[in-house]
């Protein structure tokens, strides 16, 4: 089995990552997207996104970090790949399922899947540009209004050489709403000769067991599920059990001390009051102590809020 730990604009950043694969299980991590429009990027703006690649695009822990992008244009694409490489990225990956308003409206992201052709451009030329030995890799939901063109968009992009592909199981109208459908999973992989990774929805042990025999893959990508239970790789893994409420304290304490170095004090009690928000899909405790927590404001405060909830725990 391979997990891979799923991109999230805003939230698993460079420091989630390292503290999520310090834990083990995760064999990939893809970033947040770069939005790609026209211009060829500096390298800094990767490094900033991914400061991994300082580290042979590796966490600390050793997992490789690919980097996504987000774009319509082939060329543009193309070249930002080409640079993204050239900095050290551990392959490519692009991202045809973004449903932000404004990136669909200005033609990137989820509206893509309207259009099987332009992916077919879009992964050819960057494919093109790619050395053979780097994996390129893309990331689809279902289509845009409906599932239509589900099957002719995966196969748009493996006939164009994408060497894997990743489903979230749900269209851009079905935003986040369950279910997942894993079943169009199965679908899809029946209709093209790439490896897939199946996406959306996975959250325990079971859940994972039952995408794995519906989809029929063996490769799961696991976002909202990595937030709400930190070592759910390894559990999806049957390596270890879900982690206690007083384990997760101590792994927001850790996540404290990694996201100090250059932040500003205010933003970390933000970024804890939005991982609780996550963390309260899977555990319990983690809503109440999100109503205790909600008003602080400063690092020094929030630190002191989840010792004191820890020694209760
Ligand atoms: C806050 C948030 C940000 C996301 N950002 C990205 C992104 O940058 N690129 C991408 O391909 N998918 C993005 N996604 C989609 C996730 O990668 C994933 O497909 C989706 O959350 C379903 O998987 P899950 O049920 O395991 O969370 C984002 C999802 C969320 C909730």
């Amino acid at each position: 089995m391979k997990v891979t730990l799923a991109p999230m604009e805003g939230v698993m950043d460079h420091h989630m990552r390292q503290l999520l694969t310090s834990l083990g299980g995760i064999d990939l991590c893809v970033t947040e997207f770069v939005r790609v429009i026209e211009l060829r990027l500096p390298a800094k703006v990767f490094r900033r996104l991914s400061p991994e690649l300082y580290n042979d695009s590796k966490t600390a822990s050793g997992t490789p970090v690919r980097i996504q992008l987000l774009g319509q244009n082939p060329r543009c694409l193309a070249e930002n790949a080409s640079k993204a490489l050239h900095v050290g990225s551990d392959g490519i990956d692009l991202n045809f399922g973004c449903p932000a308003k404004a990136v669909n409206k200005s033609k990137g992201g989820a509206v893509l899947l309207k259009c099987p052709e332009t992916l077919y451009s879009i992964v050819k030329e960057v494919r093109e540009i790619m050395p053979t030995n780097q994996i390129l890799s893309a990331k689809i939901r279902l289509g845009y209004e409906d599932k239509s063109l589900a099957i002719e968009n995966a196969q748009a992009i493996a006939e164009a050489g994408a060497d894997e592909l990743a489903v979230h199981a749900r269209t851009k109208e079905e935003g986040y709403r369950p279910p997942a459908h894993w079943h169009w999973i199965a679908k899809i992989r029946d209709a093209i000769n790439i490896p897939v990774t199946a996406n959306g929805d996975i959250f325990s042990l079971d859940d994972a067991k039952r995408c794995m025999e519906i989809s029929g893959c063996e490769r799961l990508m696991i976002g909202r599920g990595a937030l709400a239970m930190p070592n759910l790789a390894q559990v999806i893994k049957e390596k270890e059990a879900p982690y206690t409420w007083a384990q997760t304290l101590d792994l927001m304490i850790e996540y404290l001390f990694i996201q100090t170095h250059g932040d500003k004090e205010k933003y970390l009690p933000n970024r804890i009051k939005q991982w609780l928000t996550f963390m309260r899909l899977q555990q319990p405790q983690a809503l109440t102590f999100l109503h205790q927590v909600r008003k602080i404001t400063t690092t020094t405060e929030m630190l002191e809020a989840i010792r004191h909830e820890r020694s209760h725990a």
